[in-house]
């Protein structure tokens, strides 16, 4: 049903970067997006940056109607930060919000090409693991934990999704309003892939474009060792919790059976 229903067309669209000790970064990364897709807003999320991203942050503000920054009070995480831009897009009546990380591991030249999907789908993805899609400089390590990690979501949680971790999206706020914002735990990285299998279980369309991740050149990785053991921690949990459902179903079923 979702698949046939008229989506509104993207008039309105804004560039969520989520920033944290980005401070080289953030300015090549905004010039970019704006570059690449002009009519659409950016809006910098930066956790009070010990390195002083906020500060850049306001400049580029400062100097683009365009540009806008809501400063967090600390690190918060991932999850945290982008809900904070969710809800003030939400808000301000955009049609669609982009997440994209701010050390250029998500090219902004992929964005219009993930637009255009999103006319006609609820959540776009884009996706590292379909034909076409690809990952520059990341080393094996990095690259198994990925690959583990969305095995794993496909095996427990049963998805029909790819790239459930991926951090390059395209959400229709309409999207948003469907899926339970308000009741959203995760804090790190595994935000992405609980946003998923909402959207998923909301019965919207998700769809994948092939996109080429390349590994930041500037700064580091804020991944470690708490992100990872949140994810297998959630996962883990809405695995168990969605196999239980199912036995009780195929249960319920039997005993219905039985009592014919
Ligand atoms: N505001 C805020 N608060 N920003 C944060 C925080 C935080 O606590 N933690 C990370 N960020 C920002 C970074 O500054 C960067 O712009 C972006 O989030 C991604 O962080 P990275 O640390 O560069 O992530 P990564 O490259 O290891 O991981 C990428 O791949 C993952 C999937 O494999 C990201 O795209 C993840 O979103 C994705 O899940
Ligand atoms: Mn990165």
């Amino acid at each position: 049903m979702p698949e046939t229903a008229a989506r509104p067309p993207i008039e309105r669209v804004a560039v969520l970067i989520p920033t944290y000790n980005e401070r080289e970064n953030l300015p090549r990364i905004v010039a970019r997006v704006r570059e690449s897709v002009p009519e659409a807003d950016v809006v910098v999320l930066d956790d009070n940056s010990p390195d002083g991203t906020g500060e850049v942050a306001d400049e580029l503000a400062a100097a683009d109607p365009q540009v806008s920054v809501i400063h967090r009070q600390g690190k918060e995480g991932l999850g945290a930060a982008y809900l904070a831009g969710f809800r003030w897009a939400l808000d301000a009546g955009y049609e669609a919000v982009v997440e994209m990380d701010a050390d250029g591991s998500h090219r902004p030249e992929d964005l219009p090409a993930m637009l255009a999907a999103a006319q006609d789908a609820d959540l776009v993805i884009g996706s590292r693991y379909v034909r076409g899609g690809e990952i520059v400089n990341w080393p094996l390590s990095r690259k198994a934990i990925s690959m583990g990690g969305n095995l794993y979501i496909r095996a427990i949680l049963g998805m029909p999704v790819n790239d459930a971790t991926a951090g390059y999206r395209v959400y229709r706020t309409d999207t948003l309003r469907q899926i339970g914002l308000d009741e959203v735990e995760s804090a790190g990285y595994v935000f992405q892939t609980d946003l998923t299998v909402r959207t998923v279980r909301a019965g919207l369309r998700v769809v994948e474009v092939p996109i080429t991740f390349v590994e930041r050149e500037i700064g580091e990785s804020k991944m470690n060792g708490d992100v990872v053991k949140e994810s297998m921690r959630r996962i883990t949990g809405w695995g168990v919790a969605h196999r239980r459902r199912q036995a009780e179903r195929l249960l319920g079923r039997e005993r219905r059976w039985h009592a014919l």
